[in-house]
């Protein structure tokens, strides 16, 4: 009989321990207070050999018994528990979905950028390679290997930055075509971005500003294989159907030069603002490379020729996207560059 008071008192505590289970955690202490290997049920267990034997058997039923009572009031509890737990979760994490979405700024390439991109793609489709030369140069590379030695009026035509006596800031790409020449035998086929520096400063001029040269030496290249390159260049720049020409011009590194105009691609050769009623926009300077230049750099002019190019990336952009100041260019105003957004 002392046994079975002490069944109901266990009873009792367990209902109530389990009125102030707030968590998984606390349950699972509690459980093993009671259903644990060394928790008040197991005892009782223990207990049973101190009785007679003849009462064994039933009391280790009724022992049985609460432990299957006790077994199915935690699995209750624990589902109520649990049910509590996952309902405070799902408050926790709510979330207003009708709130409006965080926007994150988006990046635009810059002009100049795009241009590099769009021309290296159509170059290196026609078999350009790109070559990435020096912008701190010396005055053999910039001028003399090209033709241009001391004293010669067309040192005139580019305004140079000297860096003391013997560097200077590059003020054209075509000092690249000297190193390439030299440092490989023909067949050339390079293409050379990169920027230049000159002491002018107006809408159109910045001292510093980006060129893009080309430069093709090989046996039997003539002007013909830059007039049919300038073609395709132009249509897949500027449109199809953009013709070029070619005026005779003058550059001390190339024999004969000229100066290639594009049809104008905004009135399609009427005439309008953008081409000053010429129907025409010049866009770069190119020619024969000079048979001087070839022998400077050891090329013998026998048996090689070849064609070289220069522009202006900046001019490009101006002329492709309609800006009126190259100032814009280089001010990193970002109201101006996220307008090139792609
Ligand atoms: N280097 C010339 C310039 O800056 C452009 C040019 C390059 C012309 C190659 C002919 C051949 O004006």
């Amino acid at each position: 009989m002392e046994n079975m008071q002490e069944i109901e008192e266990i009873k009792a505590r367990i209902e109530e321990a389990v009125k102030d289970i707030k968590s998984s955690a606390t349950m699972r202490e509690i459980k093993m207070k009671f259903l644990g290997k060394a928790g008040e049920i197991s005892s009782l267990m223990k207990k049973l050999r101190d009785l007679p034997p003849e009462m064994r058997p039933e009391m280790g039923k009724i022992i049985n018994a609460l432990r299957e009572w006790a077994e199915n009031r935690f699995d209750e509890f624990e589902k109520a528990v649990k049910t509590k737990e996952l309902g405070a979760r799902y408050e926790r994490e709510k979330i207003d979905v009708t709130l409006p979405g965080k926007t994150r700024k988006k990046g635009a390439f810059h002009p100049d950028t795009m241009i590099v991109d769009e021309l290296v793609s159509v170059f290196a489709g026609m078999g350009f390679e790109i070559y990435e030369g020096r912008e701190i140069e010396t005055d053999y590379y910039n001028f003399t290997a090209l033709n241009t030695p001391k004293d010669h009026p067309a040192r005139d035509m580019q305004d140079t930055f000297y860096l003391g006596a013997d560097y200077l800031l590059r003020t054209q790409t075509s000092a690249g075509q000297v190193h390439v020449m030299e440092n490989k035998k023909p067949p050339i086929k390079i293409l050379s971005p990169g920027k230049v520096y000159r002491p002018d400063d107006d809408a159109t001029h910045s001292p510093m500003f980006s060129q893009m040269e080309g430069l093709v030496v090989d046996k039997g290249i003539t002007l013909c294989d830059l007039k049919g390159m300038l073609d395709e260049f132009a249509a897949r720049i500027f449109g199809s159907g953009v013709k070029t020409r070619l005026r005779p011009s003058y550059f001390p590194f190339t024999e004969p030069s000229v100066e290639v105009d594009v049809s104008c691609f905004a009135c399609g050769g009427k005439g309008c603002k953008l081409c000053k009623g010429t129907g025409w926009i010049e866009v770069l300077g190119a020619g024969m490379v000079n048979r001087a230049v070839l022998e400077n750099c050891g090329i013998d002019p026998d048996v090689y020729t070849g064609f070289a190019f220069g522009m202006g990336i900046e001019r490009i952009a101006m002329l492709k996207y309609g800006i009126n100041n190259m100032k814009l260019l280089f001010e990193g105003d970002v109201r101006f560059l996220k307008q090139f957004r792609a």
